[in-house]
C-alpha cells in the first residue's frame, strides 16, 4: 500500500467513526471528494508538530478539525461555524474525541468574539466566498503562527471581486466566461496572498488536491514571520492593484453598477462559478 492510499483509508476510517457511517455504506460524493482534501492537509499539518491550539474556521460539520485532531493527537479544537445544523452534527462527531477538547462557536468567523485570543494554527478548508477574506482579516488581527486556508468559490461579495471586474473592463478582457473567470480569479488570488503578506506572512500558494477533484484545489499556508522588508512591498503591491483605474471604473463604481444591473453581472459571474464541463 503507497503512503497515500495507506493515508486515504485512515482517513476514511476516521471520517466513518465520527460521523457513525457504517462500513458497509458508500460515501456520499461530497464526502469522498472530501477523503483526498482531508489527507493533503493532515499531511502538511503533520509537520508543524506539538499541540497547538487550533480553529477550524468555516468549519461545516468540522471534518478537518476533527480527523487533524483524532490523527495528530492535538488536545484543544476550536469549531467556528455560522449554520446551526452543521454545529449541532459537529458537536455530536466531536463527542467521539476522548483526548480532544472540543468548543463548537454558532457564528460568523467576522466575530472577533467568537475566536481564542491566541489561536496558534488557524484551518479553512473550502472558505466560501466572502468567509475565506474574513479568515484573512481575523489572521492580521490575531496573528496565529500558521494559517491554512482552502477558498472556494467567488461570489461579488469577495472583497476583490468588484475591482478585478472594474479592471477587466479597464484592460478590456473578453466577456466570455472561462477568460473572465480566470482573469478575476487571479486577481483575487493575489489581493489576498498580497493582503497577508503585508500582513507579516511568508504564502506559499500550491494545491492541496488536484484539479480534478476539485476546482477550488489550491491551499494558502502562511506562516508568521514579520519580515518588514516583506511588508513593505507587498503593501506597495496591494497598494498599486486598482490605482490605474479611472474613477467611473473603479471598485466602488463597479460596485454601483452590479446593483443597477443585478442580473447582467450576477449572471456573469454565476457563469464564471460554473464547474468547467470537463
Ligand atoms: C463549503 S462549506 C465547507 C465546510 C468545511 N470546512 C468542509 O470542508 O467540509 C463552507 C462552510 O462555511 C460556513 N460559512 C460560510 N460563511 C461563514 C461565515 N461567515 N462564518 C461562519 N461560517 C461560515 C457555511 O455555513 C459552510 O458550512
Amino acid at each position: 500500500m503507497s503512503p497515500v492510499t495507506e493515508g486515504t483509508a485512515r482517513v476514511e476510517e476516521v471520517l466513518r467513526d465520527l460521523y457513525g457511517i457504517r462500513p458497509e455504506t458508500v460515501l456520499r460524493p461530497e464526502e469522498r471528494k472530501k477523503v483526498p482534501a482531508l489527507v493533503g492537509l493532515v499531511h502538511r499539518l503533520k509537520k508543524l508538530g506539538g499541540d497547538p491550539l487550533v480553529v477550524d474556521a468555516a468549519a461545516g460539520r468540522a471534518p478537518a478539525g476533527l480527523v487533524a485532531a483524532r490523527l495528530l493527537g492535538w488536545s484543544r479544537l476550536v469549531v467556528i461555524e455560522r449554520d446551526e445544523e452543521r454545529a449541532r452534527s459537529a458537536q455530536r462527531a466531536a463527542a467521539s474525541l476522548a483526548d480532544t477538547q472540543v468548543d463548537v462557536r454558532v457564528g460568523a468567523v467576522e466575530d472577533l468574539a467568537l475566536w481564542p485570543g491566541r489561536p496558534e494554527v488557524v484551518l479553512a478548508l473550502h472558505a466560501c466566498g466572502p468567509a475565506s477574506d474574513a479568515v484573512v482579516d481575523v489572521a492580521l488581527a490575531l496573528r496565529p503562527e500558521h494559517l491554512f486556508l482552502v477558498p472556494c468559490c467567488t461570489a461579488h461579495s469577495v472583497r476583490a471581486s468588484p475591482g478585478a471586474m472594474a479592471l477587466a473592463e479597464h484592460l478590456g478582457v473578453p466577456t466570455q466566461p472561462a477568460v473572465r473567470r480566470r482573469f478575476v480569479q487571479a486577481i483575487v488570488d493575489t489581493e489576498r496572498t498580497l493582503r497577508l503578506e503585508a500582513g507579516g506572512y511568508q504564502v506559499s500558494v500550491g494545491p492541496l488536491v488536484p484539479s480534478t477533484v476539485t476546482p477550488h484545489n489550491l491551499v494558502w499556508q502562511a506562516r508568521h514571520v514579520g519580515s518588514l522588508r516583506r511588508q513593505q512591498r507587498a503593501q506597495e503591491r496591494l497598494n498599486q492593484l486598482f490605482q490605474d483605474l479611472p474613477s467611473h471604473r473603479s471598485p466602488t463604481a463597479t460596485t454601483a453598477r452590479v446593483q443597477a444591473d443585478p442580473e447582467g453581472y450576477q449572471s456573469l459571474l454565476s457563469k464564471m462559478n460554473a464547474r468547467p464541463s470537463s
